[in-house]
């Protein structure tokens, strides 16, 4: 894809062109509100660029309707920032919920699937409780179960280990790296957590302000040169950054 993307007078997205890779797993890493899920979201069709084009597979997808997006958000998995599981249903009946909506299986073919995604996930026995009686890692699990119960050839994650404990945290990782293997998936994983980067990705980008800072492997990038990348590895704070994150001005957005 190469996508810009304003929101009003605000340049989120401005010129950012990535190449993801099949069957891998790409990480795209950057400071809190840079567009990563914003990027996520063009590749689903939620969003459609203000510039540029965005190609899933073969196809282009930003000007397609939805009635045609159907099929294609079918085969990409998405498991959303904040796990956006539904409360008051059950564990089975969330991870149901795509089978009903876009299969014609039976009750308990329905019942063998969601068996099946958590047991990819490393889940038992929880399909009856209810998301709050869960951990937030296992939370995760349970909206990650949801998100390939329909066999996605694509899944993206959008911060899956973002307030998880290390040995979550790690769990998690690990699955990235099961789903990949076994499934033979392309991954799209959105962090700013180092630790996951390094152990998931095959490739990276980096975005700042708006554009790609940077991209290759994970060593390649923590021996990129700009002071900019070592800082963001590094998690050096200064707060010239965060000014420069403020929203745009409108002259800016107008040369697109
Ligand atoms: N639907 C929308 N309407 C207007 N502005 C939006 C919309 N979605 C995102 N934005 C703006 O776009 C910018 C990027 O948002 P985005 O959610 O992609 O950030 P992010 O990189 O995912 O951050 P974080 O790491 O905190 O999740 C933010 O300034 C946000 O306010
Ligand atoms: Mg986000």
């Amino acid at each position: 894809m190469n996508v810009s993307r304003s929101f009003g007078p605000q340049t989120v997205l401005d010129g950012v062109n990535i190449n993801i890779p099949r069957g891998q797993t790409t990480v795209i890493m950057g400071p809190s509100g840079c567009g990563k899920s914003v990027m996520l979201k063009h590749i689903v069709g939620l969003l459609q660029p203000t510039g540029g084009e965005v190609w899933v597979e073969d196809q282009r997808i930003d000007t397609l309707r939805e009635r045609d997006l159907r099929p294609i958000r079918l085969q990409i998995g998405f498991l959303f920032q904040l796990s956006a599981l539904f409360d008051s249903m059950s564990v089975a009946d969330n991870i149901a919920f795509p089978l009903i909506e876009h299969t014609n299986l039976t009750e308990s073919q329905r019942r063998d699937k969601i068996h099946h995604a958590l047991e990819l996930v490393d889940l038992d026995g929880v399909e009856n409780k209810l998301p709050a009686q869960l951990s937030g890692g296992q939370r995760k699990r349970v909206a990650l179960a949801r998100a390939i119960v329909l066999e996605p050839r694509i899944i993206l994650y959008d911060e899956p280990t973002t307030g998880l404990d290390p040995i979550r945290s790690d769990g998690i990782d690990q699955l990235v790296n099961k789903l990949r293997r076994e499934l033979g998936v392309t991954s799209v994983v959105v962090t700013h957590d180092m630790n996951s980067a390094r152990k998931v990705a095959e490739h990276c980008f980096l975005l700042l302000n708006g554009k790609v800072a940077a991209q290759g492997t994970f060593e390649q990038l923590q021996q990129n040169p700009d002071f900019r990348v070592q800082q963001f590895l590094q998690g050096v704070y200064r707060r010239d950054d965060i000014e420069a994150e403020r929203p745009s001005s409108p002259g800016q957005a107008a040369s697109l």
